[in-house]
């Protein structure tokens, strides 16, 4: 179905590879156009609670945006680049289903700025972060220069901008961009077994937490808001009735994610 994407779904676990291994897996405007649709995938398949962003072999997560496509563009043509791989990265940051990047090697430029926009970052030992976009005279385009600065903080994340320098898995650790540092052959199970606890959980309560979380960084919204209206949404549902009345009747609730 997908080109230049590989999936799988297993135990409501959607896996999504990026398949294109012989060019570290950049991102070129296939990519783009599938990530789009597998988002809308994850979006409206009821089989899926959650998925993983992964990349093809050993060596590489996403090694950035494919530099073969930048040559030529003009700066109306380089804006519109940008702005179709920031729609479908915020259409990932918003999913209403938890997606987790599982970092099994480079992860620069656009690849950095992919696990950036996912809900969380689990990384392999081999793992590699950067921003190199100074080194081709450019700056990140899709979210790198806000999404840094907010997980990592803005000294930081200057510092990887504009040095272009690349990080590595324990670093990344110490900085907060990534959750766990793993072995490369763990990487997944360990982004599934973490998944697999999640899915056990109310869906409706995880798509308001994410919403909420994201609203701490959307200006136009008042994030407190944002939670106390989720909060008061989730009395109306069946899964707040059945999360409440198991605890009360000392057994395992049963979502519907209704
Ligand atoms: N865009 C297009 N092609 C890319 C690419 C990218 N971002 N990153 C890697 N590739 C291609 C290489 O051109 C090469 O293709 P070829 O075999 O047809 O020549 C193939 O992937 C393997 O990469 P190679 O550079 O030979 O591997 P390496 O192990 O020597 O180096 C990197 C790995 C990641 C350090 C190096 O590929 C690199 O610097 N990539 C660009 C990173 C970058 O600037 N990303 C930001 C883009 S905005």
């Amino acid at each position: 179905m997908y080109q230049t994407l590989l999936t799988s779904l297993e135990n409501q676990i959607f896996t999504i590879t990026i398949n294109r291994p012989d060019k570290l897996n950049a991102i070129n405007k296939a990519v783009m156009t599938e990530l789009g649709i597998v988002m809308d995938e994850v979006y409206n398949n009821a089989g899926i609670k959650s998925a993983i962003i992964t990349g093809a072999g050993p060596k590489s997560f996403v090694a950035g945006a494919d530099i073969s496509e930048f040559r030529g563009l003009s700066v109306e043509e380089g804006t519109a680049l940008a702005k179709a791989g920031l729609d479908v990265f915020f259409k990932i940051e918003n999913s209403p289903k938890p997606v987790v990047a599982a970092v099994n090697g480079f992860a620069l430029g656009g690849g950095c700025e992919l696990a950036l926009a996912c809900h969380f970052r689990i990384a392999a030992e081999n793992a590699k972060f950067g921003q190199p976009e100074v080194n081709l005279g450019l700056i990140p385009g899709y979210g790198g220069t806000q999404r840094l600065v907010q997980l990592i903080g803005k000294g930081r994340a200057i510092e990887l901008l504009i040095s272009g320098s690349m990080i590595d898995a324990n670093t990344a650790l110490q900085y907060g961009l990534v959750n766990y540092v793993v072995p490369a052959e763990e990487l997944l199970n360990k982004a599934k077994s973490i998944l697999s606890v999640v899915n056990s959980k109310a869906p409706l309560a995880i798509a308001k937490c994410i919403e909420a979380a994201n609203a701490v960084y959307d200006e136009t919204k008042n994030g407190y808001e944002v939670e106390m209206n989720g909060f008061g949404k989730c009395f109306g549902t069946e899964d707040m009735k059945e999360g409440t009345a198991a605890f009360l009747e000392k057994r395992k609730a049963g979502f519907s994610g209704k």
